[in-house]
Formats: structure tokens, sequence, C-alpha cells
């Protein structure tokens, strides 16, 4: 019987503000866990526990680890089938990433066992099209970081480019799940067809500066370059009270605030060295409460992709 091999695969910002299936970065918490073995042939799930397994299709050709493990085992052409036992670290429908995580966490676990014969840009395509199978369209910014770590950047897509870069040591990130699902199929669905001038000028502008901040430390332009003129616009209403959150992080020390990918996360970053994430956390919390419902937090920070435990 061959051994099982064990991936831990991340949470994710994609968007970031300007960057709508661009920019994307890697957390340290939370993460999926996925187990994998070798068996003769097919791929099989025998088991998925964590926070909203039972809504988790377990048949393989509905599921983004089995289809993107596939993807992976297809492209190298291996001979050998894959038993797999997902545990879910991260909520479905949450706007970290949580499909993401699942079909990155495939697509690596199969590059494992198949002795690591493709390029990581291979992986994460595999891995994006499986997630572009369950989330209504392709994009690969949470997978690319899901993978890769650090801060990515999806240059193209056809042809596929993607990008890592690392950001600044001292980015420290506060996520809030408030206690609705929001589907990224149905956050997709609210967006306009067509953007504005202005609103392209703008979004290059920031996005460009995002890249700048990134790659020179500068975690007050960071902040700054966190806007976003067209998606987040669109999708507010789906979040409840996602303004008050915003503005509470920024009146307690956040840099930046915004909504995490298609939501109902909310993100904020600031600084390790002199602001508080924990306090950040907390007010946040409070409102909600204080709103009758509840949210998850976790004080974190940026992380590498995917990686065996
Ligand atoms: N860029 C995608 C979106 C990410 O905003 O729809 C989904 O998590």
């Amino acid at each position: 019987m061959d051994e099982w091999v064990t991936i831990a695969a991340p949470a994710t910002i994609s968007n970031i503000g300007p960057g709508f299936d661009i920019f994307g970065m890697a957390l340290q918490n939370p993460y999926d866990t996925i187990m994998g073995r070798k068996i003769e042939k097919g791929l099989v799930i025998t088991e998925i526990t964590g926070p909203g397994a039972d809504g988790i299709p377990t048949e393989p050709e509905k599921n983004s680890v089995t289809i993107a493990a596939k993807a992976v085992l297809d492209m190298v052409g291996a001979d050998f089938g894959i038993e797999i036992k997902i545990k879910k670290g991260i909520r479905p429908c949450s706007g970290i990433g949580s499909s993401g995580a699942s079909a990155a966490g495939g697509a690596y676990l199969a590059h494992v066992l198949t002795g690591e014969k493709l390029s990581p840009s291979d992986v994460v395509l595999c891995a994006a099209k499986a997630e572009g199978t369950t989330s209504g369209g392709l994009h690969a910014d949470n997978v690319a970081p899901c993978i890769l770590g650090g801060f990515t950047i999806i240059k193209s897509y056809d042809p596929f480019e993607v990008m890592v870069t690392q950001p600044p040591e001292d980015l420290g990130v506060v996520v809030v799940m408030p206690d609705v699902m929001v589907a990224t199929s149905e956050s997709r669905k609210v967006l306009p067809k067509m953007v504005e001038v202005k609103d392209l000028v703008f979004h290059v502008g920031n996005a460009t500066s995002m890249v700048h901040a990134m790659h020179t430390g500068d975690i007050d332009l960071i902040g700054r370059s966190v806007r976003d003129a067209v998606f987040e616009p669109a999708r507010s209403h789906l979040v409840p009270h996602l303004k008050d959150a915003e503005r509470i992080a920024m009146e307690n020390g956040a840099v930046a605030s915004f909504l995490g990918g298609s939501g109902p996360c909310i993100i904020s970053f600031f600084k390790k060295s002199v602001g508080n994430g924990q306090r950040i956390a907390d007010a946040i919390r409070e409102m909600y409460t204080q709103n009758n419902m509840h949210c998850d937090t976790w004080v974190t920070e940026w992380g590498s992709g995917c990686r065996r435990l």
C-alpha cells in the first residue's frame, strides 16, 4: 500500500482592490489539508471533513480537488489513480479562496505524486481550469497564490502567464468572515459587462502603483492602491455592514480594508510593527455582534503556497 502524502493548501486573497482576476496573495491561515495516496486507477474521495463539508460533492467529476488532480495526471500521462481525503479549514463561499484551495491542493498533490514533472505555471493552469468549472468562469487569482505563495500577478490568461513576488515582511492581514454565504458564481453575475474609460484609467493607475508598492515594500502605498471603482461597488449589497466594517478597520489603524475576492470576507491590511491586528478584528466583531451577526476572524500574514506537511 502506498504512503499517504499530506498537503496544506492556504487561503488566498484575490483582486486586492484594482486587480480583479489578476492579483492574489497567499495567507498563512486558515488552510485546507488534502491527503492522497496512489491507487491502481481512478480518482476517489473517501472522506471530507471540516466547515461546510456536508455541501461539498464527493463525486470525482464534480469536486474541484479531483478535477484538478485528474488534469495533472492527464497532462503528465500518469498510469495510476489517487485516493483522497479532504479536511476543509476554509469554509466554502467565504471569499478567501475555498474552492481555489481545493483545486490548488488537488493539483499540487497530483504534482507531488507524479514526481513534480510539470512547471509551476502548468500546475496553476490545471488548478485554474478545475476551479473555473465550479465557480462560474476561469480565474486564476486564487489558485496562483495558493500554489506559488506571496503576491501573484496573472499577466495574461491566453497565453497563460503568471508571476510572483514577495510582499513586505511587515504586512499584517486581518480576515473577518461574516456569517453569510456568497457563491463566486452568483457574485460574478452582478458585475457590469462594460466599464467606463475613466474607471479603466483609475484601475490601471492603482494596479501599477500596487505592484510598485510590493516591490519597494511601501505598505502605505499598498494601502492607498487598494482602490476599486467597479467590482466591490457592484457587490457590496451582498455583504451586510461591509462599509461599516471597512470604516471601523481604518479607525483602528488599518492601512486598507476591502472586500476579499467575491465576498463575503472583509480583508484589512496593517503594519505589524506599529498596528494591532487583534484590535481591528475585535472592533469589527463587536459591530457584527451589535447587529446580531456572528463572524469568524483571523489575524494572520502573507505566506507560502501549497506545501507538504
Ligand atoms: N476574481 C474572482 C472574483 C475571485 O472576484 O470573482 C473569486 O474568489
